[in-house]
């Protein structure tokens, strides 16, 4: 399978607008080793031809004019993005549906959980029936034991997903805010059934279990939440309250950390980290956490970052 990383930031993007913490500073006035992301989403191929979004950002327009894969070849109307699926409901990686409505009819899969926030609280679903049919909802079933939930896209032949039910956080916006349920949040465990190879991706990533960890034990390769090295980065930083256990992120640092996680995989398989958030140490490639990343082998995406698994 081809995988196009888009976007490689958390909510907000690097820099992000309104942010002056050390490294959205450090990256506007050239003081520190590193490079701009936009927000989170990643782009899926069997064929190079045919592309399922992994969620559609609020960057998604400048994000398809950096990746030719996703350009019209064919016709006066065309696109390489052949389907949408969203793993949660969040502004990071719903807002870029608007983006498309010159598309629609577009096929959509997500959650029943997600279906619901985006037909009440953030109602994208109802909005953009207005626009040629609108969104066409493709229902997943999760099951809260990371195990049965299997699909296919018609878009992706050969490939065969799973969604993973995930502990992180329903939006603001969703009556489950706080206290999400199974489909909230999901990962997804890709398997390539021609090479026989397989993906975990999972952007919003607040707790594990055992069924989890052998289900990343399972993957060729992770690409899994970096949002925060310390669970009060964002109050440490001075730029806001929420905690990583607020937000559904799991540190990276903290004790009992995704890194404890990762470090516990087979030595085999290909660790990196996405939806790094603009205060996190490691997108400054100078810093001592970035090197203890590179110690541990673990590789941090950026925009443009083309993986084949
Ligand atoms: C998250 O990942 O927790 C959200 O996307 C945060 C946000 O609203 O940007
Ligand atoms: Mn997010
Ligand atoms: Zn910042």
């Amino acid at each position: 399978m081809h995988v196009l990383v888009l976007g490689s930031a958390a909510g907000g993007g690097f820099p992000q607008w309104n942010c002056n913490c050390h490294n959205c500073h450090g990256l506007r006035h050239g003081e520190i080793k590193t490079r701009a992301r936009t927000q989170s989403s990643i782009a899926i191929s069997s064929d190079g031809e045919r592309w399922l979004l992994c969620n559609a950002s609020p960057d998604i327009r400048a994000q398809i004019a950096a990746n030719q894969e996703l350009h019209p070849r064919h016709g006066p109307r065309d696109t390489g993005i052949a389907g949408v699926l969203l793993v949660d409901g969040q502004i990071d990686h719903v807002t870029g549906l608007l983006s498309l409505r010159e598309g629609c009819p577009l096929d959509v899969w997500c959650t029943p959980n997600v279906h619901q926030d985006l037909s009440t609280g953030f109602p994208l679903f109802p909005m953009l029936e207005h626009w040629q049919g609108g969104l066409r909802w493709q229902p997943i079933g999760v099951d809260a034991d990371h195990s049965t939930a299997r699909f296919t896209v018609a878009p992706c032949p050969g490939l065969v997903f799973t969604a993973v039910a995930l502990t992180s956080n329903a939006p603001p916006y969703s009556p489950r805010r706080g206290a999400p349920t199974a489909g909230d949040n999901i990962g997804l465990y890709i398997e390539d059934t021609v090479k026989g190879t397989s993906l975990f991706y999972a952007p919003g990533l607040g707790e594990f279990d055992d069924p989890l960890r052998a289900r990343l034990a399972d993957a060729d390769s992770v690409l899994v939440d970096g949002t925060l090295w310390h669970d009060d980065e964002l109050p440490r930083a001075g730029v806001g309250q929420a905690t990583g256990q607020d937000m559904g992120h799991l540190a990276l640092a903290a004790p009992q950390g995704l890194l404890s996680e990762l470090d516990a995989l087979p030595r085999s398989t290909r660790r990196i980290l996405i939806h790094i958030n603009n205060t996190n140490p490691i997108l400054d490639e100078a810093s001592p956490q970035r090197a203890e990343l590179e110690a541990r082998g673990i590789d941090v995406a950026y925009d443009g970052m083309r993986l084949e698994v």
